[in-house]
């Protein structure tokens, strides 16, 4: 096994974006940034050096950080942020997993410009694959642009006490391409051999967007998802919640010397107040010896409103059962029903351009607060009173009320737990979306989702469950997850549409010590503290 070292610095750039000139902050000046590539097995060393004005802290979205919980990079749930001028390096071993994930800033929105792509191989390279080992390799990462600076565009969300408002662009690696009014916009475009197979890696690092991606004349066979194998699933239309990975081969078999387009949309769930971004980014395939200015042809994507779409992608994968992976745990020590949504309430004092009523967001009743002066981790390692209360509650309280509150669950080291995930409508006039939710720490066996109230007589797959770390709520409907807690940490639940997360929906598992060595060691020396 090997050590990966990276040095991220993560300081201004200038930027031309849509005909404007602005300055963003990224990772050596690279949106997205740079690609960590590593086998499994490896250690991978980053060492992070803020040059923002902002605090910082990085998470590497999917990884299991295994006896490693400092480096997960969650703000004030793992680490006070790495404060401006300051530095620290992450480290952690990669076990167990292999395929797409992804690392983003964990704290504020600088996730829209601070983004990048993690790749792990198989430790017998290519021959690790449970599919044909894929000529080439395609980076697809999708993100979302917003003109103004996004820490205004965060302010705004607070004074306003509703959510952000809609991006101006998507990208694809970082470019709007030319479906934009701005000509001369940036443009992702790959060259191809004809009649080869590519492995596609797609991450969606939008902020707030479920996507749509196709590319005209092509279909794809999906292969894995977050990093976790899948059944091969055969598409047109790949569908793509904000967190997660998508990896789908592709074979290069359409019209030799073309040139293609590749393009992503907006799926919108929500049921009112719907408002989103209604552009097309786009790229283009070209495959090799096409004329140059050969038109591509565009794929015809699927309406905002397609949830039959939608629904069928996220729905049909199956995991691909491997005797090397962790077998399904049968039997349950925590059996949780966790319903969450936003709501309203009235405005709070410092919201000076609050309307009526702030958005408010919670899971069982409580809207998480994120504690000021130590991270949960430190405050449990240090035995600091009052950060945090174990009560967070395994099953709604009663209602009403909404409690503000940073309440943990604590469960044992290795107890297994499920969760069933209840979207709930709180007002007819904020109806219901679709929520990404996302579980550090730890990938989650799917085992059955549904429409409407969660019904206990649910057929549950016990036979080849999708795995992921992100997974797709619908609407006032439900999903069931099972995890084992074998890692020792304090471990975020939330949702991954960023809107949500400073709303509270929001929650965290504590997982104790376990029998030697499963005991999580002290910070590192250059442990970014608050206290
Ligand atoms: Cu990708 Cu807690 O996030």
């Amino acid at each position: 096994a090997a050590v990966v070292e990276h040095n991220f610095t993560v300081g201004g750039m200038n930027i031309s974006q849509l005909c404007m000139d602005s300055v963003i902050y990224t990772a050596n000046e690279q949106m997205p940034g740079p690609t960590i590539e590593a086998t499994e097995g490896d250690t991978v060393v980053v060492h992070v050096v803020n040059d923002s004005p902002y605090p910082l802290s990085l998470h590497w979205h999917g990884i299991f950080q295994l006896l490693s919980g400092w480096a997960d990079g969650a703000h004030m749930i793992t680490e006070c942020p790495i404060q401006p001028s300051g530095n620290f390096t992450y480290r952690f071993n990669i076990t167990g997993q292999e395929g797409t994930l992804w690392w983003h800033a964990h704290s504020s929105l600088l996730r829209a410009t601070v983004y990048g792509a993690l790749i792990i191989k198989p430790r017998n390279g290519t021959d690790g694959y449970p599919y044909k080992a894929p000529y080439g390799e395609i980076p697809i990462t999708l993100g979302e642009w917003w003109n103004k600076n996004v820490d205004d565009v965060e302010k705004d969300a607070h004074l306003t006490g509703l959510g952000p408002e809609v991006s101006d662009a998507l990208t694809i690696n970082g470019k709007p391409g030319d479906q934009t009014s701005c000509r001369g916009a940036g443009i992702f475009e790959v060259e191809v051999e004809y009649n080869q197979t590519y492995l596609l890696r797609i991450i969606n690092a939008a902020v707030n967007v479920e996507l749509f991606f196709k590319v005209s004349g092509h279909n794809f066979t999906v292969v894995a998802v977050d990093a976790s194998y899948t059944e091969p699933y055969a598409t047109d239309v790949i569908v793509i919640a904000p967190g997660q990975t998508v990896d789908a081969l592709m074979t290069t078999s359409a019209t030799p010397e073309g040139r293609y387009y590749m393009a992503a949309n907006v799926f919108e769930s929500k049921t009112v107040q719907i408002r989103f971004n209604n552009g097309t980014v786009t790229g283009i395939v070209t495959y090799k010896g096409a004329a140059n200015g050969t038109a591509p042809s565009m794929p015809a994507m699927p309406a905002p409103t397609d949830v039959v779409a939608a629904g069928r992608f996220y729905w049909s994968l199956r995991g691909l059962v491997r005797p090397v992976d962790p077998p399904l745990p049968t039997t349950v020590d925590h059996s949780m029903l966790v319903e969450f949504g936003v709501d309203q309430e009235p405005c709070a004092p410092d919201q000076t351009r609050c309307g009526g009523f702030a958005l408010v967001a919670f899971m069982n009743r409580n809207s998480f607060q994120f504690p000021k002066n130590a991270s949960l981790l430190q405050a449990s390692f240090d035995g600091v009173p009052g950060v945090y209360t174990e009560d967070f509650p395994s099953s709604p309280p009663p209602l009403p009320g909404i409690r503000k509150a940073t309440a943990v669950k604590r469960v044992n080291h290795s107890d297994v737990v499920e969760v069933v995930l209840q979207s709930r409508a709180y007002s007819s006039a904020l109806g219901t979306e679709n929520h990404p939710i996302h579980l550090h720490g730890f990938n989650f066996f799917v085992l059955a989702q549904g429409l409407g109230a969660f019904d206990p007589n649910a057929t549950y797959n016990l036979v080849n469950p999708r795995v992921r770390n992100t997974v797709i709520v619908p609407g006032g409907g439900w999903t069931v997850i099972r995890f084992v807690a074998n890692n020792p940490g304090m471990w975020f639940m939330h949702c991954h549409l960023d809107a949500h997360l400073p709303l509270g929906l929001a929650m965290v598992f504590e997982v104790l010590n376990g029998p030697a060595p499963n005991i999580l060691p002290p910070p590192p020396e250059d442990f970014p503290k608050c206290y």
